[in-house]
């Protein structure tokens, strides 16, 4: 995998890169997500011991249930007789057996009891997934199955690093994933974050782009007044204002499906390193729910980032809150419009936009099987029937 290195330019002249000419460009914000990749569906602690929790991923109902023994599956949320919900179930050891009439699925899927029919006569069972939880979280592989083993989890913040302190958060946001990347990748939007951050500029040192991932270098200077304190825990400490002083680097990466931000100083040391993913709910992908672990390395006083911790808490909140307000925007903005108007100035967001848009699945059967660019030409999303 080779980078290819970029100058970074704020020419226009670039904003339709990766459009052929004459070549329809696909509306970024209806590209389904690739579901040939690891995607968490719920936190460790929502799946309790015995029980059972429905989810969804791009409209596909999955039941995930934590067996007797403390081990995690998942299957279609769907019971093969009457497509009741399977999470209104109860796990019986190791199996789920529906609410309805009791029949019982292993961890495989496979239909291992209908009460009041014999063991030979057994019907066919339901879908299940790749399943892996890891730090906290339960992965779901809802992909081609064959494939789960060749794709790696992703690497998870520090969260197993002592000398980091990790939050685990997450929401729902009312908008496609796009916007997402987006929204973390362009730090050109201080100004939405005046209230919170003071006055900031975001100058862009660069872009790399590689296979599958695109990532941008920023500085940052405070153009006026005093450093919240908040902002110090999360974002470095000294920087006072007059934009001489800031030698920290933020680094962006998209590697798709994920993102990251991480932030050194200019002794390379990771102070902060932030994984985050944003999974789709609905069949439309107009909804995402977010998945973050943030990585915050302890000041040299023990305990220090402990007390300060619920500061920080409070002022990650704040600033989440009105990227939420502003992407949800943005997602009303264009299903009022129909089509996608953007009108895009800063070249690595429509390099990501391009890396979003050819990593995407054209469209999505409900048994999860993916079609790429690489395999056809454009079609627009459609619903397949079930067969
Ligand atoms: S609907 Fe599930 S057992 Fe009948
Ligand atoms: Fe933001």
């Amino acid at each position: 995998m080779h980078a290819v290195p970029t100058l970074d330019s704020s020419t226009l002249d670039e904003a339709a890169s990766g459009a052929a000419a004459g070549a329809p460009v696909r509306d970024l914000r209806r590209v389904p997500i690739h579901p040939d990749n690891w995607y968490p569906l719920a936190w460790s602690r929502e799946v309790k011991r015995g029980k059972t929790h429905g989810v969804h991923f791009a409209g596909e109902p999955i039941v995930l249930a934590r067996t007797e023994s403390g081990k995690v599956f998942a299957l279609e949320d769907r019971c093969a007789h009457r497509q009741v919900p399977l999470h209104q179930g109860v796990v019986d050891g190791e199996s789920i057996r529906c609410g309805y009439h009791g029949w019982t699925y292993d961890c495989s899927g496979k239909c291992i009891d209908v009460p009041y029919l014999g063991r030979e006569r057994l019907p066919n069972g339901v879908r299940s997934y790749p399943c892996r939880e890891v730090e906290g979280l339960i992965f779901v592989f809802p992909g081609d199955p064959a494939l789960a083993e060749t794709k790696p989890l992703p690497p998870l913040a520090s969260v197993n690093d002592k000398a980091y302190k990790t939050r685990r958060f997450g929401r729902a946001v009312k908008c496609h994933y796009s916007f997402m990347h987006e929204n973390l990748m362009d730090m050109n939007h201080q100004f939405l974050h005046r209230r919170q951050m003071g006055q900031m500029r975001a100058r862009s040192l660069g872009r790399r782009r590689g296979e599958g991932w695109v990532e941008v270098d920023y500085t940052f200077a405070r153009m006026e007044g005093k450093q919240p304190v908040g902002e110090a825990l999360v974002f470095g400490q000294n920087r006072s204002s007059g934009g001489q002083n800031d030698k920290d680097v933020m680094t962006i990466r998209t590697e798709y499906p994920y993102q990251t931000l991480q932030i050194r100083t200019s002794d390379q040391t990771l102070v902060m390193n932030l994984w985050i993913i944003y999974v789709p709910l609905d069949a439309e992908q107009r909804t995402n729910r977010t998945f973050g672990l943030l990585s915050i390395r302890k000041p040299g006083i023990p305990g220090a980032l402990d007390l300060a911790w619920p500061l920080l808490v409070w002022f990650t909140e704040r600033i989440f809150r009105e990227d939420r307000e502003i992407v949800e925007a943005e997602q009303a903005a264009h299903d009022k419009q129909g089509e996608d108007w953007n009108h895009e100035v800063f070249p690595v967001i429509n390099e990501l936009r391009d890396l979003l848009r050819e990593s995407g699945a054209t469209h999505l059967t409900p048994r999860g099987e993916a079609h790429t660019l690489k395999d056809e030409t454009w079609q627009p999303l459609r619903r397949v029937a079930r067969t």
